[in-house]
């Protein structure tokens, strides 16, 4: 049987609950999802990518536990062409999130260099859902280092992690 294997990338400094909310439901649309956490050095991540990839991997036991994923699920680090990552998994698809109208621009640029480098792999958005329109990683990082509630964003195993952080420092 064909089975469509469809890849969600991100840099995933932390994975949040706008993340989960589209891993989900994408795992409604493929056979198997495989989770790209990009190395991504341009945007010096707060988190290691080592420690991105654990925080993904918990966040998906959880998944499973709640029976939210359809599908099969890897996570998997990557530290190169997005592309090349997904021919290299017998991906077909790549899964974006759409949050707002601001995101627009930076998703089709990336979209239409994605099909132009390979015409064979289709981008697939799913709009996030209201509740999560407004969150990013950056500003629950900004609103934890201010002390600020983060509970209703992320996992507590994330929250956790970021708590430990700022207490460290
Ligand atoms: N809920 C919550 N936040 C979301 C979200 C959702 N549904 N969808 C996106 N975001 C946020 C992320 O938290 C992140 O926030 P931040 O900027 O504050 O950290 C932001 O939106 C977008 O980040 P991310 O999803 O990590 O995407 P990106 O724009 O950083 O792109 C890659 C990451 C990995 C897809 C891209 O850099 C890539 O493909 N890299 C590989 C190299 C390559 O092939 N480059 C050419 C691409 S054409």
């Amino acid at each position: 049987m064909h089975r469509i294997i469809g890849v969600y990338p991100g840099t995933f400094d932390p994975i949040t609950c706008g993340h989960l909310d589209i891993i989900s439901r994408a795992s409604q649309v493929v056979d198997k999802l495989i989770i790209g956490v990009a190395h991504n050095a341009n945007k010096s991540p707060l988190f290691s990518l080592e420690e991105r990839v654990l925080m993904v991997k918990q966040d998906m036991e959880f998944l499973q536990k709640k029976s939210s994923m359809r599908s099969e699920v890897e996570v998997i680090p990557f530290n190169n062409l997005l592309i090349d990552f997904v021919i290299r998994n017998h991906a077909k698809v790549i899964i974006r999130g759409l949050r707002a109208v601001s995101d627009f621009e930076h998703e089709f640029q990336m979209a239409s260099m994605n099909l132009r480098l390979n015409s064979q792999i289709e981008t697939i958005f799913l709009m996030a859902t209201d509740k999560y329109q407004f969150i990013s990683s950056s500003m629950i990082k900004e609103v934890a280092r201010f002390g600020g509630d983060i509970s209703p964003f992320v996992s507590s195993h994330v929250m956790d992690k970021i708590k430990s952080i700022h207490q460290s420092t």
